[in-house]
């Protein structure tokens, strides 16, 4: 997968460097390349920002740094890659791991990292009117800008990639998975720790009652914490009935 990233802070993206990610790219599977806008702004300040049309409070980007980037990235796109443009915005539809999942199965991605009060709209409308253009959020909170957005979802998207996790199994008991429920509770040895045990039952070679506790654990933890993601035929009847907003279950 190749994945291109612009940003007037490229050093965020060493992060990517470590761990699974940084490994994938040294292998190959993953080419990612970042660039900064400032290269693409001509006058002495490298400038990328202005007062907003109309008034306001804040900066907002200014298209013509955006444009000479995007261009210059996209033209360096394979020619059947299609990529994919995303903005982070607190304004955007929420990344999800099903957002993941289907992201993860593109050929070319490129996250455009907003800053100040976000990015003049016509190269949202620009990019949109020549290919494929989402923003997302990642959740109902305000960053600073959308780098660090944008390193949460490469990392989402990334590990899913084929390649890249080692044993893909292991991508699969996880919160958010599967049947949509939280991951159980993990151990490792010793057996007893400051007075807490491993709970006998995971010591007890049993696989068939460790499977069934896994999965209690999963549906408790669920409920207590997120009980909206707990499908309605697993809740307890007393909590089917209601089907307001706010109301525990999903169909
Ligand atoms: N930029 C600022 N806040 C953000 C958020 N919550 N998600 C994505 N991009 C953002």
């Amino acid at each position: 997968m190749r994945i291109d990233v612009v940003s007037i802070f490229p050093g965020y993206f060493d992060a990517l460097e470590l761990s699974l990610l940084g490994k994938a790219r040294q292998r190959g599977v993953i080419d990612l390349r970042v660039h900064d806008l400032r290269d693409f702004a001509h006058d002495r300040h490298r400038t990328v920002d202005d007062t907003p049309a109309g008034g306001g409070a804040g900066m907002v980007m200014k298209p013509e740094p955006w444009g000479e980037a995007l261009d210059s990235v996209l033209a360096e796109a394979e020619a059947d890659a299609d990529p994919l443009l995303i903005f982070p915005s607190p304004a955007g539809e929420v990344f999800t791991q099903a957002t993941a999942r289907e992201l993860a199965a593109e050929r070319h991605l490129v996250f455009g990292c907003g800053r100040y009060e976000g990015i003049d709209q016509r190269v949202f409308d620009e990019y949109a009117s020549r290919g494929r253009v989402r923003l997302m959020s990642i959740g109902d909170y305000v960053l600073n800008g959308g780098e660090v957005a944008s390193i949460a979802m490469i990392e989402a998207i990334g590990r899913l990639v084929p390649g890249v996790v080692g044993n893909p199994e292991s991508l699969v008991e996880e919160s958010h998975e599967a049947d949509g429920l939280l991951e159980y509770p993990s151990y490792t040895k010793p057996a007893r720790w400051r007075d807490r045990e491993v709970p006998p039952v995971l010591l007890s070679g049993n696989h068939a009652a460790i499977a069934t506790w896994r999965q209690e654990q999963r549906v408790e933890r669920t409920l207590r914490v997120r009980p909206e993601l707990v499908p309605r035929n697993m809740l307890p009847e007393e909590l089917r009935g209601s089907r307001g907003r706010h109301a525990a279950g999903r169909d």
